[in-house]
């Protein structure tokens, strides 16, 4: 047996796969963000850890032989976010998430500070970025900033919980803009620019490899083999792309969760930051992927849904769906949270154009499922620059649940989208395969293989012509608010 882990924004997912990656159990615990100010976003890593052990209880209470013959375990976890340690590993403040905007001007100062800063970290400087934390801490919280023993990653945090060892691996440290992603280590540049210490970072893994082992304390609260290795894993980039085998050049798949990333992995090292891709290295020795990273992804439907008091998303989803004829007549701007592909704006907000007096819920929602679906056009515009072009990614994350959003979205970007079986534990896979890689010794191509296609969702060749004039528009919303955000 082998156990991912993912810990992501919003819950833990856990999943337990046998060797020939049959999926045994699942189990997930959810926790709150907070947002203390307009742009903040934290979360106490406490409860990662609370959700961790709850999930492998829930394991263990469905099926407790599995989990007591469990051979390793893998680690997943949203990315970029900054847990900082003392010297006693004890937290110096609540985790700024990836979704934190409030280091903006830090990145100006950064930009100036580290010449070629793009090109080594692969990706323009973005207030989301670990970098950018640390500045501002730096700048507005130095008693903090001088207490900084450790920066760890979300999961890397779980990693110290679990085996006590403070490592990561390269596709997590590739989202804190402090990493050299050509040489696969540390940026020592980047580190002196923002006042750390090499030896505040984690050790670096390849994500295959093993991090540490089991504590005999947590394998029997948790009721799993003590000493059993834990594979470095991924930040949630790479793990996703490791679930659904996306390793070799130009295999592409969209992650609609509450986040939207669209990844396609290369077998070099090519940044073009200029189109507001992220170059970031893999999960996997040897590759690298080109990443769009939209932070408005099925959160953007869930926040509209609450703002509108709706709280059946599968009845208000099939309610669009009955009256469905085509493009809505509104258009949505995702970017509650700012964004970051393409265009690198923390300020931007959501945008609801184009309300009449006869405008109803249902046409507020169609507009959103096509808002984000018009992010993904931007996306696939950007890959197509960068010359990492996908026609048919794979699909997956909460959002890809909907048959019909993931039709909007074929119709409105023109891509073919693949829907898997049991999608939504993308990451969480990709963990326990980096765990079976890492314990048994076996090949990427042999573990990382596509995971089973549910269906493909071809584009419509009349709805992509009737949604290309309205793409338009909603670039053309973006340039016209820009100045106004
Ligand atoms: C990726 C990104 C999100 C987070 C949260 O760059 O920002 O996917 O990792 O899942």
């Amino acid at each position: 047996m082998f156990l991912g882990l993912d810990a992501g924004t919003s819950a833990v997912k856990a999943i337990l796969v046998d060797r020939d990656q049959r999926v045994v159990a699942q189990a997930s615990r959810s926790y709150p963000i907070s947002r203390p100010e307009p742009g903040w976003s934290e979360q106490d890593p406490q409860h990662w850890i609370a959700a961790v052990e709850a999930t492998i209880g829930a394991l263990r209470k469905e099926q407790p032989a599995a989990v007591g013959t469990v051979e390793a375990i893998g680690l997943s976890g949203q990315m970029h976010s900054a847990v900082l340690l003392d010297a006693t590993m004890d937290v110096l403040r609540p985790v700024m998430l990836w979704n934190d905007a409030r280091g903006r001007e830090e990145c100006a100062a950064l930009a100036r500070t580290v010449p070629g800063l793009a090109t080594i970290t692969g990706v323009q400087p973005m207030p989301g970025f670990t970098a950018a934390k640390l500045l501002w801490i730096r700048a507005h919280q130095p008693e903090v900033f001088a207490c900084i023993a450790h920066v760890l990653l979300a999961k890397d945090y779980v990693r110290l919980h679990l085996t006590g060892e403070l490592a990561s691996d390269m596709s997590d440290a590739a989202g804190t803009q402090l990493f050299d992603q050509a040489k696969r280590r540390w940026s020592p540049e980047v580190l002196a620019a923002v006042g750390i210490d090499e030896a505040c970072m984690p050790r670096l893994h390849e994500g295959t490899e093993i991090s540490g082992r089991l504590r005999p304390e947590v394998a029997a609260r948790l009721g799993l083999p003590a000493g059993i290795p834990v594979a470095a894993g991924g930040g949630d980039g790479g793990t996703g792309a490791v679930g659904v085998g996306c390793i070799e050049n130009g295999e592409g798949f969209i992650s609609l969760g509450t986040a939207a990333v669209y990844v396609v992995a290369a077998n070099r090292y090519a940044p073009k930051p200029e189109t507001m891709l992220h170059d970031f290295a893999h999960a996997v020795p040897g590759r690298w992927f080109q990443m769009a990273g939209m932070l408005n992804g099925a959160s953007a439907l869930s926040s509209t849904l609450q703002s509108i008091g709706e709280t059946d998303i599968e009845g208000m989803l099939h309610r669009v769906e009955a009256r469905y004829r085509g493009p809505s007549r509104l258009l949505f701007l995702p970017y509650l949270t700012g964004e970051r592909t393409p265009h690198n704006n923390p300020d931007a907000r959501g945008v609801l154009f184009g309300l009449d007096p006869d405008t109803e819920k249902a046409d507020i929602v169609q507009a959103v499922l096509e808002g984000v679906a018009f992010s993904l056009r931007d996306a696939a515009e950007c890959l197509e620059a960068a010359d990492s072009a996908c026609r048919s990614p794979g699909f997956i994350g909460g959002g890809s649940r909907s048959r019909f959003w993931a039709r909007i979205i074929a119709d409105a970007t023109g891509l073919t989208l693949r829907r898997y079986r049991g999608a939504d534990f993308g990451p969480a896979l990709g963990a326990a395969r980096l765990a079976i890689i890492a314990a048994t010794g076996a090949s990427v191509a042999e573990v990382c293989f596509p995971p089973e296609v549910e269906e493909e969702i071809v584009p419509d060749p009349a709805l992509f012509a009737a949604y290309t004039p309205r793409y338009e528009e909603y670039r053309a919303l973006y340039r016209a608010l820009a100045p106004l955000f």
